[in-house]
């Protein structure tokens, strides 16, 4: 791999949520565009070769620093390295920011809802998306759910509200929507799919699923994204092509 086409960069916090999940920030260049919803490509020299994974940005275009959260993999090759990062490690960051799994691909943002559905560390393109003023003026509505399997790797649930008292104000439709599913205790408990097949999931939102007034977006689990489409589908919303349509998605693996 061409190391030119790669800044390297610094790391400047760590945040450490659970023994399998952490954030971390680094410094960003100036040259460094990206749009809220794309991946950067990040790598670790390991035993002098090159490991480079994907990973959405959650941090805000707008933000001088590039911010992610991370899934540590056992004996993964990339993040049973990456792991171990502290502050002032350096991180390789490709140039450009790739993907597609932005508000731009809808060529009308006019169906006023927005769904944001992820789960782990899925939610971090939408983590960003929320930190643009931009989806705040273009939805009536937004919802965010965010799926994970015990309390304590609901990493960001305060940042959330952090990020809705500087970015939402004045904007009344926005909902929350936690799932833990290893939790008996929690509101919610039951995977996305099921969720929206059973009614549970529009009946919490309290507002409907719809091909005319919904933009959907899934994020994470590869499964999770698979079963989710088709309860969408069963629910007459279409594939977003072209511009056209209502669900995009984007697999972590
Ligand atoms: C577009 C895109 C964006 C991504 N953004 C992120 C991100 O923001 N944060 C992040 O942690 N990962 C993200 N990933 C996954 C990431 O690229 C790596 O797969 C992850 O860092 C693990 O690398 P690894 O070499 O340790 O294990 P890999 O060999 O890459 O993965 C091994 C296995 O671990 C599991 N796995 C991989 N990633 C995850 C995950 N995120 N959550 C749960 N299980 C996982 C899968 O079962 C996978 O088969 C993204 C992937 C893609 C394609
Ligand atoms: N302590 C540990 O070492 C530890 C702890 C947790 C995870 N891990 C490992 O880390 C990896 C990733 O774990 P993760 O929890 O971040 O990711 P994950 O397995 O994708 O789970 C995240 C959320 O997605 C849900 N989900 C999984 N498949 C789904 C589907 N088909 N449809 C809808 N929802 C679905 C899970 O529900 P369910 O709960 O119903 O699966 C959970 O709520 C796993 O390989 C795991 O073995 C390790």
């Amino acid at each position: 791999m061409s190391l030119e086409k790669f800044t390297i960069e610094t790391v400047l916090s760590v945040t450490r949520w659970s023994d399998h999940l952490f954030s971390f920030t680094m410094t960003r260049p100036a040259s460094f565009k990206f749009t809220a919803g794309q991946f950067a490509r990040i790598g670790l020299s390991v035993d002098g070769e090159l490991v480079v994974r994907a990973y959405s940005v959650v941090s805000s275009p707008y933000d001088d620093t590039l911010e992610f959260f991370s899934i540590v993999v056992p004996n993964g090759a990339f993040t049973s390295h990456l792991k171990d990062l502290t502050v002032g490690t350096e991180i390789y960051l490709e140039k450009v920011a790739y993907g597609f799994l932005t508000l731009a691909r809808y060529q009308s943002p006019q169906p006023q809802d927005l769904w944001l559905l992820a789960t782990g560390t899925g939610v971090a393109p939408f983590l960003s998306m929320l930190q643009d003023f931009a989806v705040w003026k273009d939805y009536q509505h937004i919802f965010l759910a965010y799926s994970v399997r015990t309390p304590e790797e609901l990493a960001y649930a305060d940042k959330i509200q952090q990020i809705l008292e500087v970015f939402s104000e004045g904007h009344q439709g926005f909902k929350f929507i936690p799932i833990i599913t290893r939790d008996p205790e929690a509101v919610l408990n039951q995977r996305l799919p099921t969720l929206i097949e059973t009614g549970r999931f529009e009946e919490f939102a309290g507002h409907c699923l719809s091909v005319e007034t919904s933009h959907v977006m899934l994020c994470g689990n590869p499964q999770m994204v698979e079963d989710t489409k088709s309860a969408l589908k069963a629910k007459g919303l279409l594939m977003n092509r072209r511009g056209e349509g209502n669900i995009a998605v984007e697999n972590y693996w």
